[in-house]
């Protein structure tokens, strides 16, 4: 049986050899997930937005995989500028993929969960029935706690969000994230993702989605200024 020492040996040797003498280049198959870190003044804009216009926001539930009692839609609330935001990340992604393909938000809503609430695995449609797209998720208020692990607490899973995508015995297809406030995650609209339970705290975890079609109108490509 290989040891630790063992194999850090083995994978230090590997290393050298990959480094040294180049002896291959990675390819990746399989769709991408983008990684954002969002500006402080906009988490604090699109909050401060939610709390000021709550009592009016339609309820967006129906629509939701959530077992989350307060999901609200907030697209129209948002200010041009906060909306922009949006537009370049779902516009940097068309780009890191080399797509030629048209920017179109839809649907933006927040979810605010509380403790025991829970967001089961789905994946997300546009505009009547639109299947070519990015969903988002962003981070806009973590409890300080999750809480209580049930079991194998050095494997913490309470209040995170997983993303699933890819086959094959060897693909890396699942990412378990803890999402820091700022975080901002963009993916196809058919990756799979949920969230999981959370529990001790009153305190709750929000966050904002936002959902964009992408089209084929090469003639309206490019930003019109
Ligand atoms: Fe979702």
């Amino acid at each position: 049986m290989m040891t630790d020492k063992d194999a850090a040996e083995h994978h230090k040797m590997l290393e050298k050899l990959t480094k040294k003498q180049e002896l291959f280049k990675t390819i990746h198959l399989g769709q991408k997930i983008l990684h954002f870190t969002t500006p402080q003044p906009i988490i604090d804009e699109i909050n401060k937005t939610y709390n000021k216009n709550l009592k009016n926001l339609a309820q967006h539930n129906k629509y939701l995989a959530g077992k989350i009692e307060n999901e609200h839609r907030i697209d129209e609330q948002l200010s041009d500028h906060v909306k922009k935001y949006f537009e370049d990340c779902f516009r940097m992604y068309v780009y890191e993929c080399k797509f030629m393909k048209t920017i179109n938000l839809r649907q933006a809503w927040i979810n605010e969960m509380k403790q025991h609430e829970y967001n089961p695995f789905h994946y997300h449609i546009g505009k009547d029935g639109h299947e070519c797209g990015l969903s988002s998720v962003m981070m806009l208020n973590r409890p300080n706690t999750y809480g209580k692990e049930y079991s194998r607490e050095h494997v913490p899973t309470n209040g995170f969000l997983e993303l699933i995508s890819g086959s094959g015995v060897l693909s890396f297809n699942q990412l378990r994230v803890d999402m820091k406030v700022g975080d901002f995650f963009v993916f196809p609209y058919d990756v799979m993702h949920g969230v999981y339970p959370f529990n001790g705290t009153i305190d709750t975890r929000r966050t904002l989605s936002y959902n964009c079609d992408l089209g084929n109108d090469l003639e309206n490509l490019f930003e019109k200024k």
